[in-house]
């Protein structure tokens, strides 16, 4: 059996991923990894491929073993493997509680990592792996510290693993989006210092994401940019001195988008 498994397919760029895979591609079933078991339920309901609903923590150790023996029971031909899942909190360190810190490495690094790890003896030949890492890997972010940290490790994951299989022909990317219209911001707002970030101009969109990473996997790059904003950011990170980088930042967060507070999530006109 050919396979995609997609994780954090229950909302924003994994349900996307879900549904473009679907439409786009010939697997016999794809594996729909996150939580919300209804919301899996959802996405599957407007796939064309049959699906398979896992509901599963990833912050959880457990989980990760219960998938690890599915995997070695099964023992299907995994073409697509996509790590969407993860989440983020605005706000200081020391603002934030031990268990969000602790779930967000939890899920963004430690459940990204073994997931690669127990799908790459079942990858195809010709598969791919695409992990989604995020602009705020480029540089360090106060206020997004944790989070922007645990970008940084998939982005360099991602990059050595490519040379390690690179003879394999599994081709591997690591996608870079700046904002992204999703569930993400009020997930990471949801803190007690959410108001710390509130600039969100130039947000894109889940789809535009997924196609570019798609097209940009398709074609063996390395690194998926959905549009120029996040090669800017790129860099500007190599260019300009980290401190400068540092600063345009606590300047920028905290420039209000009123568009983002007037009409969050679904209606938000691109900018
Ligand atoms: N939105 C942005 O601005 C942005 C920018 C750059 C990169 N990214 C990255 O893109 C990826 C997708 O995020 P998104 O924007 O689509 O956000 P989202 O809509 O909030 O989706 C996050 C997904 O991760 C899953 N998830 C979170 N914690 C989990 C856990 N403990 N166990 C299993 N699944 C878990 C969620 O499912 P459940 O809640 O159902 O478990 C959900 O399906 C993330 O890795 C994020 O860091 C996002």
């Amino acid at each position: 059996m050919r396979i995609a498994i997609v994780t954090g397919a229950s909302s924003g760029i994994g349900r996307e991923f879900a549904l473009v895979i679907s439409e786009k591609y010939k697997y016999d079933r794809i594996w729909l990894i996150a939580r919300r078991e209804d919301r899996l339920y959802e996405t599957a309901g407007l796939m064309t491929t049959p699906a398979e609903i896992i509901p599963a923590d990833l912050s959880d150790e457990e989980s990760l073993h219960e998938l690890n023996s599915k995997l070695i029971e099964e023992k299907p031909v995994i073409g697509l493997l996509v790590n969407a899942a993860g989440f983020g909190k605005f706000g200081s360190v020391e603002s934030q509680n031990t268990e969000d810190i602790a779930d967000m490495i939890d899920v963004n690094i430690k459940a990204l990592t073994l997931i690669t790890r127990m799908c790459l003896p079942f990858i195809a030949p010709n598969g791919a792996i695409i992990n989604m890492a995020s602009a705020s890997a480029f540089l360090p972010l106060p206020f997004m510290n944790v989070y922007s940290a645990t970008k940084s490790y998939v982005l360099d994951f991602t990059r050595a693993l490519a040379d390690e299989i690179k003879n394999s022909g599994v081709s591997v990317t690591a996608v870079c989006p700046y904002w992204v219209n999703t569930e993400f911001i009020p997930v990471a707002k949801d803190s007690p210092q959410g108001d710390s970030i509130n600039n969100f101009l130039f947000i894109t969109y889940p789809f535009n994401v997924v196609k570019k990473a798609l097209e940009d996997n398709e074609n063996d790059f390395l690194y998926s940019y959905p549009n120029v904003v996040p090669l800017a950011i790129k860099i500007l990170s190599l260019v300009l001195p980290e401190s400068m980088q540092i600063g345009i930042w606590n300047k920028i967060r905290h420039i209000r988008n009123l568009r983002y507070n007037q009409q969050f999530p679904e209606q938000l006109p691109l900018l």
